[in-house]
């Protein structure tokens, strides 16, 4: 039971409302909190959930803050705020406008919820948690970005389709940024146990790596209006669960790498086991050379971010 935890969710569009709905459903905790700029839309679905919970006779309550000192206490506070790219918006034009978004809603969350552990999901992703990680100034276990289990869930839905089998055995291994050039690792992925190498071809293996590494533009390409939803709002939920149930169970997450696989200052997705204090531990699985590389690449496209944020001078007075 989890009487008493308090989720606060920043953010209560597509992503945020249906992490709200699947912990609402699931009576995780006892109190969601949503936040948004769009306080009208983000009451009319709060009270939408508080009566769908109501349906499933769970225990949670759906509530808005006003302001972000309604966002007191929480133990997870899970960031979704962001702008879609519009139209003439460069990467970096975005890079920089979700940065300042990401700054204001971490303000809030150190001050009103300075013992909570956060969990970042605006994009980009890895470079929005480094944000957040020196914007909070919390240690770095509390500030954990979620994409890994994504990433490795479509990598699976993918395996699963080829195959025409082992649904619900598959696990699939994804390391690396959210990015196009994410690690997935055929290597660490298995069908109830059988590596993918004895029940898939090579030329299989690479079809379904770089589909991965396609997974959220290909759903792009059929909504035009928006991205995937469901995929990352569950895969959310299981990071939330995970804390607040103190599961100590490892997934991918996206964390601010000191020395873990040679590198230091950069946010990427690796193992990690997540507790009640947050991600308690880094696993350091061994990759071969290719493998590092792919690693390194994915690293210096994250530091490429850091960059362009620390050009235009973004971190300055901290
Ligand atoms: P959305 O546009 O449906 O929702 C974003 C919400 O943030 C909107 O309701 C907007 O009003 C709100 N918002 C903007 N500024 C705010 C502020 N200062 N304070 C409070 N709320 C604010 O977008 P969606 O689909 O929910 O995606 C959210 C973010 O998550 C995007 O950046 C998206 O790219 C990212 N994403 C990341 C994934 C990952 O694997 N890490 C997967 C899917 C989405
Ligand atoms: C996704 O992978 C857009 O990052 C988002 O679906």
């Amino acid at each position: 039971m989890n009487q008493g935890k308090r989720v606060g969710i920043i953010g209560a569009g597509n992503v945020g409302a249906t992490v709200a709905y699947s912990l609402a459903m699931l009576g995780s905790c006892h109190e969601i909190i949503l936040r948004d700029n769009k306080i009208d839309v983000a009451k009319g679905k709060a009270l939408d959930m508080s009566q769908a919970a109501a349906a499933v006779r769970s225990h949670t309550i759906v509530r808005v803050a006003e302001d972000m000192s309604d966002l007191s206490n929480c133990d997870v506070v899970v960031v979704t705020a962001g702008s879609p790219r519009l139209p003439g918006m460069s990467r970096d034009d975005l890079l920089m406008i979700n940065a300042k978004i990401t700054k204001e809603v971490i303000e809030g969350v150190a001050k009103y919820s300075p013992d909570s552990i956060i969990i970042m999901v605006s994009n980009p992703l890895d470079a929005m948690t480094y944000v957040a990680l020196k914007e909070s100034g919390f240690e770095r276990s509390r500030v954990i970005g979620m994409a890994g289990i994504l990433d490795s869930s479509r990598m699976a839905s993918f395996i699963q389709e080829k195959l025409g089998y082992g649904g619900g055995q598959i696990r699939a291994s994804v390391m690396g940024g959210h990015g196009d050039d994410m690690v997935p690792l055929p290597r660490y992925s298995t069908v109830a146990g059988v590596p993918l190498s004895n029940v898939l071809t090579n030329a299989e293996i690479n079809e379904i790596v770089t589909r991965t590494r396609n997974g959220g533009a290909e759903i792009v390409g059929h909504l035009k209006t928006g991205s995937a939803y469901y995929a990352p709002a569950r895969s959310t939920t299981i990071m939330v669960e995970a804390i607040l149930k103190d599961t100590k169970q490892i997934h991918p997450c996206a964390v601010y790498l000191e020395g873990e696989y040679g590198h230091f200052d950069v946010v990427s997705g690796v193992p990690v086991m997540l507790g009640a204090n947050g991600a308690e531990k880094i696993i350091e699985v061994a990759l071969d050379d290719a493998e590092k590389k792919m690693f390194e690449g994915s690293c210096n496209s994250v530091r490429t971010l850091i960059d362009t944020l620390n050009k235009n001078n973004f971190f300055e007075g901290e």
